[in-house]
C-alpha cells in the first residue's frame, strides 16, 4: 500500500507580491503533487501566507493601515496569481490564524517542558521615535573604518563588517531618528541541546540531498550549535507569548508550524483528523523549499518537531534560485517579473514547461533565458506535442479510432516502457530529465506520421482504412505524452482528455492504447509563444518597477523587503588582526585573464594566464570550475595575489591566486576592479 503524502511549499511573505522566482517553487511543488496523484497515491497539499515580523508591521504604518487590511489584500493577490499558474493548494491558511496560535502555544510549551527555553539580556539599537527595536538592516551610518556615509548597519561598502553599535552617527531607516543602545531581555532556544539528534538526522541519507547535509555539516554541525534568538519585544506584529508578556514569537518561530496550522483548517473543514497526518507513520511529509531558507527548515523545524513529539520531515527538497538572462532578477531591467504582469502577457503553460525542463534534482540556480524559452516552447510544445494531434485528429473525427490497435512498430509499446523511468524522474524532481525523456518520445512519433502523412494518403480513394490507422497510432502516441506530461501541463491534459471523451488522471492510462472510440471536434490546444509578447512583458515589468520606485523608495523599502533571516544567518568570524605591514607583504596586483582554460583531469579547477601588463604573464590554477565557463573569462580583470610562492601541483605550478569571494563550489564570485584599473597595478 502506498503511503499517504502531505506536500508543502514554503509559506510566501505578505509583504510583497508573487513574482516568477517564487513561482519556480510554488510550479515544482506543484508538479510534484500532480504527479502524485496521478500515481494514485492519496496527496494533500497545502500552503499559506506568512504574515508576521517587522517588515509587515512597518509597511502597514507606513501606508496608515492595519496589519490585518495589509494581510488580507496580499492574501488575495497571492490567491489569484497561484491560481493564475494552476497551482492548486487544498488549503491555503494564513499565519495570522486562531489555529496557528494555538498551535505555537503547544510547540512552546513542549520546548519549554524540555527545559530548552533560556532567557538573556542583549544589547540592541532602539528607535525612541518609532518605539522600536532596529534589526540591524534597518539601521545606516558612517562606516567606522573607511568613514563613507550612508552604510548598512552591518557592513560597508569597503568590505568591513561590524555590528550596528560600531556605527558612527547611525540613524534609524525608519524615522531617521538617532537610535539609542538598548537592553531587552530575549528567549532563547538551547538548540545544541539537540545536537546528537540533528546531526543523526540531517546526516543519515534519508531526508536530505547530499550536497545540503555536506553544507550543514561543514557549516553548523562541526561547531556547538548556538542559541537561538526566538522573541521579540514589543512592538512586534505577531503572537504574544503567553508567558512572556510584552514578548512576541519570532516570525520564523511561527512560520513552519503554519505548515501544521494550514493543514488542521483543511481537516476541520474535511472531517478529517490532524493526527492522521502530522502524527501518523503513515503518512509521508514533503517540504519544498528554496535554498535561502535551508537554515530555518533543517535545523529548527526538525528540533520543534521534534520535540513537540510530531511526525518529522520525510524529505526536504531545496531547488536554486531564478535567473533571468543569467543575472539576479533586477527591477531596473524589468526581469523582476511579477505572476501578474506575467499572466498579462503569456500563457502559464509556458512558464510551467519551461521551469520543468530546467529543474533538476540538485540546488543548482536555473536560468530563464528569455530566447530560449520562445524557442523552445514553440519547438517542443507546439511542435513535437501539440502538432501530433492538430495533424491526425481531423482525419478520423468521422470514423474514430480504429477497433483494434495497429501495427506501429512498436512505437506505443516502447514509449510504454519507459514510462516507469519517467515516474521515477518526476519522484526525484528530475523534472528536466523527465521532460527530455518525453521529448525524445515525441521525436519518434513525429518522423511516423510525417513518413506516413494522411494528407497525402487522403488525396486518393480507397485509403481510409490506412488514414484511420495511421492516425489512431499518432493520437494514441500524443495520448500517451499527455498523460506523461499531465503535472506539468494540467490544462493540455484536460483538452487532450477533452478530444477523447475521457479524462487522463491516472499514469496506467498511458499503458493502454485506446481503440473504437469516437474523437470529438479538436480544438486549438497552444498557441506560438510571440517573443514581441515577451519584449512587451519585460518593458512592463521595468516601468511598474520604475513606478514603484519613484512612488515610495529609499532605505526602509528595500530593507523591508528581506526577511528577518538575515541576522540569524551565521557569518564568517574575522581572522585575526594583521598589522598594516603584514598586510603589505600580499602584493594584490590588476590582472587580465589571457587566456583560461580546463584542467579536464581536475575537478576543480581552471588553468588562467594572467597578463600584468607588458608581457609579464603568470600561470594560475584556480578551483573555479563549477562556477564559471573558461570561456566567459578570458579578457576580463581580475585581482590576485602576485607574490604568494609558487606551488607545484599534479597538473603544472601555480604562481599566484585569484582573488574571489563566496563559500566555493558554485558560488564563487571573482573580484574585478573598475573599468579604468589597469594591468600591472598594485591594489592597497
Ligand atoms: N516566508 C518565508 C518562508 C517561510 S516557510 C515556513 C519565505 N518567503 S519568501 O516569499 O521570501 O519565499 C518563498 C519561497 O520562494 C522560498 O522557498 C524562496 O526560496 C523561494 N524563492 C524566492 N525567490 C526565489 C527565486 N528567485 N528563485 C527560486 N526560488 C525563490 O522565505
Ligand atoms: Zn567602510
Amino acid at each position: 500500500m502506498t503511503k499517504r503524502k502531505l506536500v508543502t511549499a514554503a509559506l510566501p511573505y505578505a509583504n510583497g507580491p508573487i513574482h516568477i522566482g517564487h513561482l519556480v517553487e510554488y510550479v515544482q511543488t506543484d508538479i510534484w503533487v500532480r504527479f502524485q496523484r496521478l500515481r494514485q497515491n492519496e496527496t494533500l497539499f497545502v500552503c499559506a501566507d506568512d504574515t508576521h515580523g517587522t517588515a509587515i508591521m512597518l509597511r502597514a504604518r507606513k501606508e496608515g493601515r492595519s496589519e490585518e487590511a495589509l494581510i488580507a489584500e496580499m492574501r488575495e493577490a497571492h490567491i489569484r496569481d497561484f491560481a493564475g499558474f494552476d497551482i492548486l493548494f487544498d488549503n491555503y491558511g494564513s499565519t495570522n490564524s486562531d489555529e496557528n496560535r494555538e498551535l505555537c502555544g503547544e510547540f512552546w510549551a513542549a520546548l519549554r517542558k524540555e527545559g530548552l527555553v533560556v532567557e538573556k539580556s542583549i544589547e540592541q539599537l532602539f528607535d525612541p521615535e518609532a518605539g522600536t527595536f532596529l534589526a540591524d538592516r534597518f539601521v545606516r551610518g558612517t562606516c567606522p573604518k573607511c568613514g563613507k556615509q550612508d552604510q548598512a548597519g552591518d557592513n560597508c561598502e569597503c568590505g568591513h563588517t561590524y555590528t550596528p553599535a560600531d556605527l558612527i552617527d547611525p540613524v534609524s531607516a525608519i524615522s531617521g531618528a538617532t537610535p539609542e543602545v538598548r537592553e531587552a531581555v530575549h528567549l532563547f532556544v538551547e538548540l545544541e541541546k539537540l545536537h546528537g539528534f540533528l546531526d543523526e538526522w540531517t546526516q543519515n541519507g534519508k531526508h536530505l540531498q547530499q550536497e545540503v547535509a555536506n553544507y550543514l555539516k561543514g557549516h553548523f554541525l562541526g561547531d556547538p550549535l548556538r542559541d537561538w534568538d526566538i522573541s521579540r519585544p514589543a512592538p512586534y506584529f505577531g503572537f504574544e507569548i503567553p508567558d512572556a508578556p510584552g514578548n512576541y514569537w519570532y516570525v520564523w518561530f511561527d512560520a513552519p508550524i503554519g505548515y501544521v496550522a494550514s493543514t488542521r483548517q483543511w481537516c476541520e473543514a474535511n472531517n478529517q483528523s490532524l493526527s492522521d497526518w502530522w502524527l501518523s507513520p503513515d503518512t509521508e511529509i514533503h517540504h519544498f523549499i528554496g535554498k535561502d531558507i535551508t537554515y530555518f527548515h533543517t535545523l529548527f523545524w526538525p528540533a520543534m518537531l521534534k520535540v513537540a513529539g510530531y511526525q518529522l520531515p520525510t524529505k526536504i527538497h531545496i531547488h536554486g534560485f531564478l535567473t533571468v538572462g543569467g543575472e539576479k532578477m533586477s527591477k531596473r531591467k524589468g526581469t523582476f517579473i511579477k505572476a501578474e504582469t506575467y499572466l498579462n502577457h503569456l500563457n502559464p503553460t509556458y512558464f510551467r514547461y519551461y521551469i520543468a525542463a530546467k529543474l533538476g534534482p540538485r540546488l543548482d540556480d536555473l536560468d530563464l533565458n528569455l530566447d530560449e524559452f520562445v524557442t523552445k516552447v514553440n519547438s517542443d510544445l507546439v511542435g513535437k506535442f501539440v502538432n501530433l494531434a492538430s495533424r491526425a485528429a481531423k482525419f478520423v473525427k468521422d470514423t474514430g479510432l480504429s477497433a483494434t490497435y495497429p501495427d506501429d512498430g512498436g512505437l506505443f509499446e516502447s514509449a510504454a516502457k519507459r514510462g516507469e523511468e519517467i515516474a521515477e524522474a518526476y519522484e526525484n524532481c528530475d523534472y528536466a530529465r523527465a521532460m527530455r525523456t518525453i521529448m525524445e518520445l515525441a521525436d519518434k512519433a513525429n518522423p511516423y506520421i510525417e513518413s506516413k502523412a494522411p494528407w497525402v494518403l487522403k488525396k486518393e480513394p480507397g485509403n481510409e482504412q490506412e488514414i484511420q490507422d495511421v492516425c489512431t497510432v499518432t493520437l494514441n502516441l500524443f495520448r500517451q505524452l499527455a498523460i506523461y506530461l499531465a503535472p506539468v501541463l494540467p490544462r493540455l491534459a484536460t483538452q487532450a482528455g477533452e478530444l477523447f471523451g475521457e479524462s487522463l488522471e491516472n499514469w496506467q492510462q498511458s499503458q493502454a492504447p485506446l481503440v473504437g472510440t469516437e474523437i470529438n471536434k479538436f480544438k486549438r490546444m497552444l498557441d506560438r509563444v510571440e517573443k514581441e509578447s515577451v519584449d512587451k512583458m519585460i518593458a512592463d515589468s521595468a516601468a511598474e518597477n520604475a513606478a514603484a520606485e519613484a512612488a515610495g523608495a529609499g532605505a526602509l523599502a528595500s530593507a523591508a523587503q528581506g526577511d528577518d533571516s538575515a541576522e540569524h544567518l551565521e557569518k564568517e568570524p574575522l581572522a585575526d588582526e594583521c598589522t598594516f605591514d603584514d598586510f603589505m607583504k600580499v602584493d594584490l596586483r590588476v590582472a587580465r585573464v589571457v587566456a583560461a582554460e580546463d584542467v579536464p583531469k581536475a575537478k576543480k579547477l581552471l588553468k588562467l594566464t594572467l597578463g600584468l601588463g607588458g608581457d609579464v604573464t603568470k600561470t594560475v590554477f584556480a578551483g573555479i570550475k563549477a562556477a564559471y565557463d573558461p570561456a566567459t573569462l578570458v579578457g576580463r580583470k581580475v585581482v590576485m595575489v602576485a607574490n604568494l610562492a609558487p606551488r607545484k601541483m599534479k597538473f603544472g605550478v601555480s604562481e599566484g591566486m585569484v582573488i574571489a569571494a563566496g563559500p566555493g563550489g558554485e558560488d564563487v564570485f571573482l573580484l574585478s576592479p573598475d573599468d579604468d584599473a589597469q594591468p600591472g597595478q598594485r591594489v592597497h
